[in-house]
């Protein structure tokens, strides 16, 4: 079962990279102004890395019903299908990023981008308890990739390569859901505000890292609206929201693009995008129906209130556990996640809507600037 996954994926991949490569005539093909895209973050973006590393079926989606709708086999993406850096990797007309930590993954697919978030991970060590590829690690195996990219293209190629490269963040959320769901005792001692900075600290680290590498350009989603998804809801009296975790969320994100600015006059070429998936996740919350859902508040797959227990695919010590008939009237496909048809449309939006949702460009001027 496992090969057959690892074979399945690598014919995806190399199927639309041929398609790309039939041009190329020199040895190393590398297409003019092509931009690769590098992912980093959680499990809203992870694509498989935590299927290669020594973690509990908490933190994976190696099986099914995950993948069922877009792959048709369960790829370690927590969701039915597709994640929100898969369709931005097609709009940009590029291959979906592979799991860095994939066996395929390699300077054939460095060209492209890489894709090295990992689920549970957070900006902090302390999140990941040595469990997840937590963020610092993340920026390592980008080194990696860029020392490999140097050695095979040469210096100036990689660094024009990396500077055109666009470098996609979803990073925070764990940290804000440690804080409040574990009993990890450092996350606990600061104030909101003061746990606000330190994470908003340790991205700024990480994106000085990357500039210093040779990444220009990057695109983030904000903190979505976590106090309230299923999953969350589940642990909390009453099954409301948790206020502890919207109000950090609010104030992250109100934080988040002040930091930016500043670093855009620190840093020289220096540019930026942050998507309002706080906004735009709410709305679909909200307003189902208007958006071409049916269910806003209650996930597809797992059991209990809001099908919020965390035991969709029946490996996480709950075996039962309830699917919904039609994933597309879902906004949430597991106990935190959106379904392959929500990340669709969270991504149309990134890509090419205007200021209302992304600040001060799109995904598609991003790519292009
Ligand atoms: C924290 O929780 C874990 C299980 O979630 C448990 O094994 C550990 O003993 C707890 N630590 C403390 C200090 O309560
Ligand atoms: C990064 O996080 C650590 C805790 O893991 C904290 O001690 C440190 O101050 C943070 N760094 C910044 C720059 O905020
Ligand atoms: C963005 O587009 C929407 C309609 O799609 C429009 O209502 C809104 O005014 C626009 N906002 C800006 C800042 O251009």
């Amino acid at each position: 079962m496992g090969s057959l996954r690892i074979f399945t994926y690598s014919m995806v991949f190399y199927a639309i990279v041929s398609i790309q490569m039939t041009c190329c005539q020199s040895k190393v093909c590398l297409p003019e102004k092509q931009a690769p895209l590098f992912v980093f973050g959680d499990s809203l973006f992870d694509a498989g890395n935590n299927n290669y590393i020594n973690t509990d079926a908490s933190a994976q989606a190696n099986f099914g019903p995950y993948g069922e709708t877009f792959f048709k086999y369960p790829t370690g993406r927590f969701c039915d299908g597709r994640a929100i850096p898969d369709f931005i990797a097609e709009y940009a007309k590029l291959p979906l990023p592979l799991p860095n930590l994939h066996p395929a993954s390699s300077l054939d697919n460095y060209i492209f981008g890489v894709n090295f978030a990992s689920g549970g991970s957070g900006a902090l060590v302390e999140t990941s308890q040595g469990m997840f590829v937590d963020l610092k690690t993340q920026v390592r195996y980008y080194k990696n990739v860029r020392d490999v990219l140097r050695k095979k293209l040469g210096n100036e190629e990689a660094k024009s390569l990396l500077s055109r490269s666009v470098n996609l963040f979803s990073v925070g959320s764990n940290d804000y859901g440690a804080r409040f769901v574990s009993n990890i005792s450092v996350l606990q001692r600061y104030s909101k505000q003061q746990f606000v900075d330190i994470v908003i600290g340790n991205i700024t680290e990480a994106i000085k890292d990357i500039y210093n590498l040779g990444g220009r350009k990057f695109a983030f989603v904000n903190i979505g609206p976590i106090g309230c998804s299923p999953g969350i809801r589940f642990q909390v009296k009453g099954y409301e929201c948790n206020k502890d975790m919207t109000e950090s969320a609010t104030l992250h994100n109100a934080e988040f693009p002040r930091m930016l600015q500043k670093l855009h006059k620190q840093l020289v070429g220096f540019k930026y995008s942050v998507f309002d998936f706080h906004t735009s996740l709410s709305q679909l919350m909200n307003y189902p129906s208007k958006y071409g859902f049916k269910e806003g508040q209650r996930a597809c797959c797992g059991g209990g209130a809001y099908r919020g227990d965390d035991s969709c695919g029946g490996k996480r010590g709950i075996k039962n556990y309830e699917l919904c008939e039609n994933v597309n009237d879902y906004l949430f496909f597991d106990s935190l996640h959106p379904t392959d048809r929500a990340n669709q449309y969270f991504s149309n939006l990134m890509w090419s809507a205007n200021l209302t949702f992304n600040k001060p460009y799109n995904m598609k001027q991003l790519f292009e600037l």
